[in-house]
């Protein structure tokens, strides 16, 4: 039995990632800012809700297809845009898009990709490619990525309006962690013991491939993030985004019910609901508890992407319950591609793929459509529902 096929759930994946990663490499992809309390409570607030299944359904066929954007897609998930994924396997980002199209679903190209946006075009031309842009300080570049993304043939732009500079990873301050990697004496001897994953980056050298390359010298993402992206941009700047990008726009990092709005109100075709899988503001809301918020406020007028701590088939079942159209998964598909470069990025999709189909079942309903708002409750408020009001 490979290794691979050992693996059952998506913590399984994490496991793996961890033993082949050196600890720096695998701290980065799976820590988030400060005491990390908004990275745990994305996974844990999920429990707070509950399913309730229907009995006596016939569920001997199901349909997990859904509509993201006016597409089909064959499961409710995207790949979520994620930085350095070229790092973690060599040519990342194109097993990923990869394994997202044979999947039938979208995939999402970060700004701070490995590969460049049209390398990643060029290997898969006829793929449903999302491009992520961040706010850059230099107006020429940015207009210049959105060009590029259009000629490339990316179809939504996401705009990730949540980093106007980098959260406090504490644990890559404490590794020093860089690009290139320049490990501290305490972690040669780790990184020295991967010499697969050595190889692998020797094979793919380490570039921020839309920027054109590293720049001088070792850079944190921090320093990355503060040269180049810009801390005063505002809804103005992203209106002018939307103004000059010609094909459907999206915006991700919104927890407040008002910024959902005025993301609707500037024409985004679906809300990003997010706190950047915990890695910029910690102590902020779970996503999934700021959901029902963003739900309410924006009342149909775009769809709703739910992102951040999606780990089982039973959270994205809560999410579409609670009015969620699709949800984006970030760490659970980089552990896959750490784990086993394409295999395990479609071993991500499968266990998701599976466990959606098992929950959708047993939750009495035979398409993802037919979710709503009858299939999940706030677990304190169960007693209170029983005819009578809860015994004393
Ligand atoms: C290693 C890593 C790199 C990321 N890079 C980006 C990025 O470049 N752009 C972006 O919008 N979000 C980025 N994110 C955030 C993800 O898009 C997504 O919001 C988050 O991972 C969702 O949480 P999850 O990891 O619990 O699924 C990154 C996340 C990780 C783990």
């Amino acid at each position: 039995m490979s290794q691979l096929s050992r693996t059952f759930s998506i913590e399984d994946l994490r496991r793996q990632a961890r033993r082949r990663l050196p600890r720096l490499v695998f701290d980065f992809i799976d820590g988030g800012a400060g005491d990390e309390s908004t990275l745990r409570e994305n996974s844990r607030a999920f429990e707070n809700w509950v399913l309730i299944p229907r009995v006596g359904v016939d569920v001997s066929e199901r349909d997990l297809s859904v509509n993201i954007l006016g597409r089909p897609s064959t499961l409710p998930l995207i790949l979520a845009p994620t930085g350095l994924a070229g790092f973690f396997w060599p040519n990342g980002e194109v097993h990923a898009l990869r394994a997202a199209s044979e999947a039938g679903i979208p995939f999402c190209l970060s700004t701070n990709s490995i590969a460049s946006m049209e390398g990643v075009a060029a290997a898969l031309p006829d793929s449903e490619r999302w491009f992520q842009l961040y706010m850059l300080k230099d107006k020429g570049m940015l207009d210049s990525m959105l060009d590029r993304a259009h000629a490339a043939g990316y179809c939504v732009l996401c705009l990730t309006i949540d980093l106007p500079i980098q959260g406090r990873r504490e644990r890559d301050l404490r590794n020093g962690f860089t690009l290139p990697l320049r490990p501290r004496v305490k972690s040669v001897w780790d990184v020295a013991r991967r010499p697969q994953w050595l190889y692998g980056l020797a094979r793919n050298p380490v570039s921020f491939g839309n920027f054109g390359g590293l720049g001088g010298g070792a850079t944190s993402i921090a320093q990355h993030v503060a040269t180049l992206f810009d801390p005063a941009a505002t809804w103005d700047d992203f209106a002018r985004v939307r103004e000059r990008w010609k094909g459907q726009f999206v915006i991700k990092g919104v927890l407040h019910p008002d910024d959902a709005r005025r993301a609707a109100a500037l024409g985004a075709a679906a809300v990003i609901v997010s706190n950047h899988g915990g890695r910029q503001l910690d102590a902020v809301p779970a996503a999934c508890a700021a959901l029902p918020g963003v739900v309410n406020a924006i009342g149909g007028q775009a769809q709703i992407i739910l992102d951040g701590g999606v780990r089982r088939g039973t959270d994205i079942l809560k999410a579409l319950a609670l009015g969620a159209s699709a949800c984006m998964i970030g760490r659970p598909f980089l552990w896959g591609l750490a784990s086993a470069g394409p295999a395990g990025v479609a071993r991500t999709l499968k266990i998701f793929r599976d466990e959606l189909d098992n929950g959708l079942a047993l939750l009495g309903v035979r398409s993802l459509k037919d979710i709503s708002g009858d299939y999940i409750r706030w677990k304190d408020t169960l007693g209170s529902e029983v005819e009578g009001g809860p015994r004393a």
